[in-house]
């Protein structure tokens, strides 16, 4: 007989890690609420054409693709950006703006397993369409910034740049797109020293290879120096220049918008996926190497799309990472699910349609009532509820049952009384 496993990379999810996924979903809805997201659905499969177009190389090979039968080249999603920019570009293209787009979805990549990366993984989403004011970038990252604290973190920090800068800088040198987005993915990668080769290789002039160097150096939590070194380094760039404003702006308002986190400057900072035209940030927590979401400004992927010329920013919390990072620092709530359970259990088998109407009438009334099914003794019943941590047995026993009362053992408290079945329902919600 062959004993079947997951395939290499795919998970399945017990009760228990399902509650702690649950958990983080709970709190990513919590703030679809308080920060005006609408949550959306898309579809895994989507064309290879659409998911591939600004994915980036990285991710663009490590996509589960395959043609369907109908011959159609499909890939599962490796993230939902796209997909949503689909739908903004076809379905809600005549939506007031700014239009506010949530999700939680899972997504597919060949990554090498390990520690916070699989091949199928979860994202939340915050997807913000039709505001290029620095406000709307201010406001995504405030609602990842709420995010964290919800869920209990105190200890985090927002890693921050800007690909315009480095666009704008390699566009001097009249780069192409192609040579751009290999040199931003070797920068995703922290590849310095591959940025540099394919930099001699591109025969760039001295003055890039020199402001290459000196943006690398300007990394740090001081970002209001650094933004002013920025702008020496960068002062005839034009496109450059604007871009650090924007980025002093983005950090103000998310300031005034109560984020309080510690912003981690990088103005050497790429990230892999090619969308991105404007400001771009990663959340991290001490002692884990791994973003635990991510996000920026992506002006011209709608149009991409057939759509209007839309703005859009947002951000993709990983919801197994911050589940990892919340285990890690034992922030979890003790218990997660604290329903109440209660099981009804008959001493002999003519007992049990009145035990089976008990249990059906507690339900109607909204409490978690189930009946022992397996016509097991009363102490093997008693032994299965305290494993399974139910609160309350209910014995439903002939004698009791001549006086119209049932037996109502609490099991945490590990005492029994007689309750009259009329007053079961109060007993249970009053203890
Ligand atoms: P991303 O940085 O590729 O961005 O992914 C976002 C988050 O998904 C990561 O920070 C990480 O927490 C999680 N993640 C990615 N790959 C894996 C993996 N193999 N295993 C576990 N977790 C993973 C995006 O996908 C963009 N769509 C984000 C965005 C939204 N940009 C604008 N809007």
């Amino acid at each position: 007989m062959t004993m079947y496993r997951t395939v290499r990379g795919m998970r399945d999810f017990l009760p228990a890690d399902l509650a702690k996924r649950r958990f983080v979903e709970e709190k990513v809805r919590e703030c679809f609420n308080l920060y005006g997201y609408d949550e959306v659905e898309t579809p895994i499969l989507e064309s290879f054409d659409l998911i591939s177009a600004k994915a980036g190389d990285e991710i663009r090979h490590r996509m589960y693709s395959f043609k369907d039968l109908g011959g159609r080249m499909v890939a599962l999603r490796p993230e939902i950006t796209p997909s949503i920019a689909r739908v903004v570009a076809n379905k809600l293209r005549t939506e007031v703006k700014p239009l506010k787009l949530g999700y939680i979805a899972n997504c597919f990549r060949y990554d090498n397993p390990q520690m916070g990366r699989y091949r199928e993984f979860w994202q939340a989403g915050f997807e913000l369409f039709g505001s290029s004011h620095p406000v709307a970038d201010a406001e995504v990252l405030a609602a990842n910034n709420a995010l964290m604290r919800r869920l209990g973190f105190t200890d985090f920090s927002i890693k921050i740049g800007h690909v315009a800068i480095l666009r704008d800088v390699f566009t001097e040198e009249s780069m192409t797109e192609a040579d751009q987005n290999r040199l931003m993915e070797f920068m995703d990668k922290r590849e310095q020293t591959k940025v540099f080769r394919l930099l001699s290789n591109l025969q760039v002039s001295d003055g890039c290879q020199t402001t290459m160097k000196e943006l690398f150096t300007l990394r740090g939590t001081d970002w209001k120096r650094l933004l002013g070194k920025g702008r020496r380094i960068l002062q005839h760039k034009e496109g450059a220049l604007v871009a650090l404003d924007h980025l002093e702006a983005i950090i103000g308002f998310a300031r005034s918008l109560g984020v309080e986190t510690e912003f981690f400057l990088d103005l050497g900072f790429a990230r892999g996926l090619e969308y991105y035209t404007g400001m771009i940030f990663e959340v991290y927590v001490p002692g884990l190497d791994i973003a635990l979401g991510g996000g920026g400004r992506y002006d011209r992927l709608v149009e991409l799309f057939g759509g209007e010329p839309i703005p859009a920013v947002g951000c993709a919390p990983g919801i197994d990472r911050i589940a990892l990072a919340l285990e890690k620092k034992g922030l979890f709530p003790e218990q997660l699910t604290h329903v109440e359970k209660v099981l009804v259990i008959a001493i002999q088998e003519d007992l049990l349609p009145t035990a089976l109407e008990l249990a059906s009438d507690l339900r109607k009334q909204g409490v978690a009532a189930h009946n022992e099914v397996t016509g097991r003794s009363l102490g093997s019943a008693l032994s299965y509820a305290d494993k399974k941590n139910y609160r309350y047995a209910v014995i439903v026993g002939s004698a009791e049952l001549e006086k119209e009362c049932v037996i109502l053992r609490d099991l945490k408290a590990e005492t029994q009384r007689e309750v009259p079945i009329t007053h079961l329902f109060t007993e249970i919600g009053q203890s």
